[in-house]
């Protein structure tokens, strides 16, 4: 279900003496300063976790004397919000800026609807705190149209830790070890693992199975390279059919389930385990659980070595009305500051995009992931997350999408069947 609200910011809960005040205040700075721009931002992030974070950025943008206007547009994983998107440039009245990512922000810059923030980038001197792999996604023709504000980490699996203590076991580093403890979880009658219904969900799933299984030089030659002979070859096979072995192990409520309600499963203890990239480690922050001690969070099997990355970024979108771009460029330089990369990121669950920041108000998955980040970009095994938009274009993705989401649906398509028809949606324009 798609929902489209858009709020201006209100003054509600105010005491009178106080706007008064402030007001007063506000009129003296608009004789100096410039008038406040208005920022419609278009974004998808109303979980529990997701709204906290969006909310600091919003703070923080009107401390800088611009007002937000938001435009969330709920559905994890942004579908719904790319399709809002799209019906508004086509009417042409694009948003100030918007939650973009990966080759989307190319297919936006062909279109020649974007605001170059590269003035932005260079006074801010961000080609020097950001990893090179980052920095190329975020610019169009060598000029930066996109600010990004995190690296989320995709190859995680969240465990609950009473669940796991019931069953007398470890975090699962294999496959192997992970069918066993699935099935004294099941025993127990903890339902093993929390998924949701949405195709990203099973896509993101899936992804991290073929890293596990296939390991980083498969998941290079399969989905970066798109190399027919791999996508259809045994490994990837075997990828699906480890996959497929999941599915047992989960609930029959999954239909129309948001990742945050599987996630919330895994938090009061329905279900042990959720394999999601570390917004869900958001979900676990807001309900006051602390990482090591209620929950914990390790590479998925299989995957330890390798990272799976998902960079939240913005652009901005050219507008008619005068003012705003004082807004977007106020916005931009904000996402990639210190203090906002700090703070947005404790609550989101990721870490800074900014890699000379100190991580010492950071938690231990947090401080994992920086370091996974670091050692796995050294070793090559380093990989962008195609089901979080960060490596093929929406088509092929779309496509992925869907042959993932009939083969963990219907137990009548064998695994090479699958592995055929992604080799062929691999062709998809
Ligand atoms: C985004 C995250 C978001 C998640 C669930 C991902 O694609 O990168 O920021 O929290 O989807 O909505």
């Amino acid at each position: 279900m798609r929902s489209h609200r858009v709020t201006s910011h209100t003054l509600r809960g105010t005491p009178r003496a106080l706007l008064t005040a402030s007001a007063a205040a506000a009129l003296a700075l608009a004789a100096t300063a410039a008038p406040a721009a208005q920022v419609e931002v278009l974004h998808y992030w109303t979980s529990g976790g997701e709204a906290k974070s969006a909310q600091v950025l919003k703070q923080m943008l009107e401390k800088k004397g611009d007002t937000w206007v938001d435009f969330a547009v709920a559905g994890g994983g942004g579908g719904n919000a790319m399709t809002a998107l799209k019906t508004r440039v086509v009417a042409g009245n694009p948003p100030a800026a918007a939650q973009i990512k990966g080759p989307a922000i190319q297919q936006w810059g062909d279109e020649g609807v974007l605001l170059p923030i590269d003035d932005v980038a260079k006074q801010d001197n961000w080609d020097h705190v950001l990893p090179p792999e980052i920095a190329t996604i975020m610019k169009y023709k060598g000029q930066y149209v996109g600010a990004p504000v995190n690296v989320h980490r995709v190859n995680w699996l969240w465990i609950n830790a009473d669940a796991l203590k019931k069953v007398n076991a470890q975090p699962p580093a294999t496959w192997d070890d992970f069918f066993k403890v699935a099935d004294a979880l099941k025993k127990a009658g903890i339902t093993p693992v929390a998924i949701g219904g949405q195709p990203w969900q099973e896509a993101e799933t899936f992804e991290t199975v073929a890293l596990g299984v296939g390991g980083p030089d498969f998941y290079k030659k399969a989905f970066v390279q798109l190399d027919p002979a791999t996508l259809k070859g045994p490994t990837m096979v075997k990828a699906l059919e480890t996959f497929r072995r999941i599915k047992p192990y989960t609930d029959d409520a999954q239909t129309g389930r948001d990742w945050n309600l599987a996630t919330a499963m895994v938090i009061n203890g329905k279900a042990a385990m959720q394999f999601m990239g570390d917004w869900a480690k958001g979900e676990f922050t807001v309900a006051g659980k602390a990482p090591g001690k209620d929950y914990l969070c390790v590479a998925a099997p299989g995957s330890g070595k390798a990272y799976t990355f998902n960079v939240d970024s913005f652009v901005f979108f050219k507008v008619k009305t005068p003012g705003v771009e004082k807004g977007q460029k106020d916005m931009a330089s904000l996402l990639m500051s210190p203090q906002f990369q700090e703070t947005f990121n404790l609550n989101k669950g990721s870490i800074p995009v900014r890699q000379d920041l100190d991580l010492s108000k950071f938690d231990a998955c947090a401080k994992k992931s920086s370091a996974d980040f670091k050692a796995a970009g050294a070793e090559g095994a380093l990989v962008p997350s195609w089901a979080h938009d960060m490596l093929v274009t929406p088509a092929v993705e779309g496509a992925f999408y869907d042959v993932i989401g009939k083969f963990w649906s219907d137990p009548a398509m064998s695994a090479q069947e699958a592995a055929n028809k992604l080799a062929a949606a691999a062709k998809t324009d």
